[in-house]
C-alpha cells in the first residue's frame, strides 16, 4: 500500500471532500496516514475564504519543499498535490509560485482524482474546470471498514456552492453556482453510513437550506423535505445541518424543528453584520428586524433552540456606530456560540474595490470587543446547562482513565467517568459542572 497524507484547512465541506478523497484513491492503491513522513502522496485541501487561509498554504508549501529534497537525497519520492478553493481560484499561479506541486485541481474534480495523478507523474497538472458531470455519482462508496473507523458521526454533503453573492465572499466563484444532490442519492449514502454504525449525521453545504434536490417524482423538493426523509432511517439518531442563509429559512423548515425531535435544536445562522447599511453593502438581502423576526418564529417552533452565528467586522464603511449595532444584536440575540472575523479583501470580489476600507488595528480593536461578549454569552451558556439533564451521545474514551466523552445537543463535549460500553450509545447525563471548554456530569440510571 502507498500512504497518503492530507492536510485539511477551512470548513467542514473540506472535511468531508478529504475523506472523499481518501475514498477515490483507495482503489489506487493508496490508504491515509497521519505520519507525513511516511507519505508517498501529500494533498492539502485548501481554503480560499480569507487571506490568511491562503498564504498558510503557501508557507506550508515552503516547508513541503525543504521535506521532498531531504527525501530525494536518499532516494525517496513524494508527491505533492493541492485540492480545495484555493486551488479552485489560483490554478496555475499555485504551480508557478511553488514548482514543487505537481497537481492542483478544484473540488468538483474530486471524483478524477485517480486519472489525474496518474497524468502527475509526467507532467504539471492543473485541473479547475466545472465538469458537466455529477461527481458524487462517480465517487466510489466508503468502504465499510473506513466508515467505521471514521465514527459515530458523519459529515454528508448534500448541496454545494452559492447563488447568494454577499459582497464579500468568495464561495460563488470559487465553489460556482448552487447544485443539490437528488435525494435519493443522499438517502443512500445516508443508509451506508447508518449501517457502519453512524448514529449522527451533519448535513452540509455553503448554503444548505437552500437545498432543492430532485425527489423521486422528479418533483424539486427542499431541506425540510430531505429531513423527514432522513428521519425515518432507522438506527440514526441525531440530524444536524450547516451553514444556512436567513433568507432561505422558509416556513416548512422552521416547522421541522418543531416536529422532528432528531434535528438537534442548534441552529448556526450566520447574520455577520447587526447594522442594516453594512448588510445592505454585503448585499445580504435581509434586516436586522428580519433577522429577528425570523429568530421569533424559530424559536415558538422550537423553545430549547440554541443559537450559533458568523459575524465580520470592519466590512467597509463600518463605522463605531454600526459595530455597536453588531454589540447590540449579539446582546438581544444571546448565542451559544458563534464564529467572528476581521473583514479580509478578496480580490474579484465587490467588497474589494469599496471605498471606505476600515484601518487593519480599528478591525482588531472591534474585533476583540466582539469576541469578548461572545465568550462571555458562551460561557453563560455553558453555565445554565448546571443542574439540567442532557442526553449525550458518546463518541470516545476521554484522556483521563474511566472517563468517556460525549457530545450534547448543543454539540457541547460531555465528559463522564463511566464505563467505555457506553460508547455508541446516547445517554440521559445530568450536568454538575462547567470546564473551559467541556462540561462535566454524571449518567443518570432510568428504571
Ligand atoms: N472576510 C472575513 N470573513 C469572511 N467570511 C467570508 N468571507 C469573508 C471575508 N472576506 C466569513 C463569513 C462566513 C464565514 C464562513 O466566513 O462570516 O459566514
Ligand atoms: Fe458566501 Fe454569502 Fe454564499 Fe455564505 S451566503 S457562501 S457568505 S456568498
Amino acid at each position: 500500500m502507498k500512504k497518503l497524507f492530507i492536510k485539511t484547512y477551512g470548513c467542514q465541506m473540506n472535511v468531508y471532500d478529504s475523506d472523499r478523497m481518501v475514498d477515490a484513491l483507495a482503489p489506487s492503491g493508496y490508504e491515509a496516514t497521519s505520519d507525513i513522513d511516511e507519505a508517498d502522496l501529500v494533498l492539502l485541501n485548501t481554503c480560499h475564504i480569507r487571506e490568511k487561509a491562503a498564504e498558510k498554504v503557501y508557507s506550508e508549501l515552503g516547508r513541503l519543499r525543504i521535506m521532498r529534497e531531504k527525501k530525494e537525497k536518499l532516494g525517496g519520492k513524494v508527491m505533492i498535490g493541492i485540492a480545495g478553493c484555493v486551488a479552485q481560484a489560483e490554478g496555475e499561479e499555485i504551480v508557478r509560485r511553488a514548482p514543487v506541486v505537481d497537481l492542483v485541481f478544484g473540488p468538483q474534480s474530486y471524483h478524477r482524482l485517480p486519472e489525474l495523478l496518474e497524468q502527475a507523474h509526467t507532467k504539471k497538472v492543473v485541473e479547475t474546470d466545472f465538469p458537466a458531470e455529477d461527481k458524487f455519482e462517480h465517487l466510489p462508496k466508503p468502504k465499510r471498514e473506513t466508515t467505521i473507523a471514521r465514527g459515530l458521526t458523519s459529515f454528508l454533503t448534500v448541496q454545494e456552492g452559492c447563488d447568494k453573492f454577499c459582497s464579500f465572499c468568495v464561495v460563488p466563484y470559487t465553489r460556482g453556482a448552487e447544485v443539490s444532490r437528488p435525494i435519493a442519492q443522499i438517502i443512500a449514502e445516508a443508509e451506508n453510513l447508518v449501517d457502519a454504525g453512524v448514529r449522527e449525521i451533519t448535513l452540509l453545504g455553503q448554503n444548505v437550506n437552500a437545498y432543492h434536490g430532485l425527489d423521486a417524482n422528479g418533483d424539486s423538493a427542499g431541506l425540510a423535505h430531505l429531513l423527514y426523509k432522513l428521519a425515518d432511517i432507522k438506527g440514526l439518531d441525531r440530524l444536524r445541518y450547516t451553514t444556512s442563509h436567513p433568507r432561505d429559512m422558509d416556513d416548512a423548515l422552521i416547522k421541522a424543528h418543531g416536529e422532528l425531535d432528531m434535528l438537534m435544536p442548534y441552529l448556526h445562522l450566520p447574520v455577520q453584520s447587526g447594522s442594516d447599511k453594512i448588510l445592505k453593502s454585503m448585499n445580504r438581502q435581509h434586516t436586522v428586524e428580519h433577522y429577528m423576526a425570523l429568530l421569533d418564529r424559530i424559536r415558538s417552533s422550537r423553545p430549547d433552540i440554541a443559537l450559533s452565528g458568523d459575524f465580520i467586522v470592519g466590512f467597509p464603511g463600518e463605522t463605531e456606530a454600526d459595530f455597536e449595532g453588531t454589540m447590540q444584536l449579539v446582546r438581544d440575540v444571546e448565542y451559544a456560540q458563534a464564529y467572528s472575523f476581521k473583514y479580509s479583501t478578496r480580490p474579484g470580489t465587490p467588497g474589494a474595490t469599496m471605498d471606505n476600507q476600515v484601518p487593519e488595528e480599528v478591525k482588531s480593536e472591534r474585533l476583540q470587543r466582539l469576541q469578548t461578549l461572545l465568550n462571555h454569552q458562551q460561557t453563560e451558556f455553558n453555565k445554565s446547562r448546571i443542574g439540567t439533564t442532557m442526553k449525550v451521545l458518546f463518541e470516545k474514551t476521554g484522556r483521563d482513565p474511566g472517563q468517556i466523552v460525549g457530545r450534547s445537543p448543543y454539540l457541547q463535549p460531555v465528559q463522564v467517568d463511566a464505563d467505555p460500553s457506553h460508547i455508541g450509545t446516547i445517554r440521559d447525563v445530568f450536568i454538575d459542572s462547567v470546564g473551559k471548554f467541556s462540561l462535566f456530569g454524571k449518567i443518570v440510571i432510568n428504571n
